[in-house]
């Protein structure tokens, strides 16, 4: 294909996409996820998954040769609708096609020398500070505050993205590093938020499950000794039901518009959906004196979607005064 016909195809490709986005087509399936996360289950070696236009491409499930050198882990990139319709600076491409679902291939981060143990003697330092702090004070008064209709339609939380717990600091005092630090805290609200909606529901257990590929190993252990469920990659998207909790928070991927197409749940505690505004490319240069080009938008942004799907929910913002959670909102369905 010469150059005029490809960007034309391009130019062709981004209409058919924005025009299906408008009519409503999802980006992202519970079909595909299933059957992605059925070819992982079953160890396959390649898995197909059909793009945005129902071109069918094929993926290997294992790390290929050509990149076994730096990547020892397959991850499932997720695709928003700014990512299918934001034209490369370098010349006229859009770097993933129409894919919305895609495999990628990454190194898995192990933290040396840490155990379950030290895992957990960090998970209790930062418990005490946690217990005594005005965000968990906050927090538990929002929850009393909810309505026994909102409340009771809950019945599990699915936490995404909530950080890696085994990141601890052998120079900071109590071997905690600040990545660790909101990690354990964030799970400790996860926790405590099952807690007063189990009181609040007359006794009935609310399960607890995470996605967040960085604590496989160590930090997953670590979570199923405190009540947490981990999953894998794409099963946490899965477990997901409209009477699901999904807390997610700063993640690198776009929870917010799979969540969209996949399911309403009965509430969230997420990043505050801000009206998108339209961002330019940047250039950024590395280290090693390379110069490259930074997408603009954050990996969890804000589309049309997101916006219509939070009008469906009342809006309370999380006040976080320790800041160990960022600028979050709690969304509650309208009519639950
Ligand atoms: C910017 S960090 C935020 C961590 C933590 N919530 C915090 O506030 O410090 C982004 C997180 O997204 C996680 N992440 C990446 N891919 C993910 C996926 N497919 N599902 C869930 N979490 C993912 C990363 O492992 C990382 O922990």
């Amino acid at each position: 294909m010469d150059s005029l016909d490809e960007s034309l195809k391009l130019e062709n490709d981004m209409q058919k996409t924005l025009k299906l986005y408008n009519e409503g087509k999802p980006l992202f399936t519970r079909a595909v996820l299933e059957d992605i996360n059925h070819h992982l289950e079953k160890n396959k070696k390649k898995v197909m998954i059909k793009d945005y236009l129902e071109n069918e491409h094929i993926y290997d499930l294992e790390v290929p040769y050509w990149c076994a050198d730096t990547a020892d882990t397959v991850r499932i990139k997720y695709n928003g609708i700014e990512a299918l319709t934001t034209l490369h600076p370098d010349g006229d491409k859009i770097p993933w096609g129409t894919r919305t679902m895609t495999i990628t291939y990454g190194s898995h981060y192990t933290a040396d020398n840490i155990t379950v143990e030290k895992v957990r003697a960090a998970f209790e330092h930062q418990r005490e500070a946690w217990e005594q702090s005005k965000t968990c004070q906050h927090l538990t008064r929002q929850l009393e505050n909810f309505t026994p209709g909102q409340v009771v339609g809950i019945t599990k939380i699915v936490g995404f993205a909530l950080g890696p717990v085994t990141h601890l600091d052998s120079k900071s005092v109590c071997g905690i590093g600040p990545s660790a630090t909101n990690a354990l805290t964030q799970h400790m609200a996860l926790l405590i938020i099952a807690d007063i909606l189990k009181e609040r529901n007359g006794g009935r257990d609310v399960k607890c499950y995470t996605q967040d590929p960085i604590n496989k190993g160590v930090g997953n252990e670590f979570l199923k000794t405190i009540g947490i469920t981990p999953l894998d990659d794409p099963k946490g998207f899965l477990e997901v039901d409209d009477k699901t909790l999904v807390v997610s928070i700063h993640p690198n991927v776009s929870v917010r518009q799979v969540i969209a197409d996949l399911q309403y749940p009965a509430a969230m505690l997420w990043d505050t959906v801000e009206e998108p505004v339209k961002r330019e490319w940047e250039q950024k240069t590395m280290d090693d004196g390379h110069v490259t080009w930074i997408f603009p938008y954050s990996t969890d942004p804000v589309s049309s979607r997101v916006i219509r799907m939070a009008e469906q929910y009342n809006q309370l913002p999380f006040d976080d005064a320790d800041d160990w959670f960022g600028k979050l909102t709690w969304y509650v369905r309208k009519d639950a």
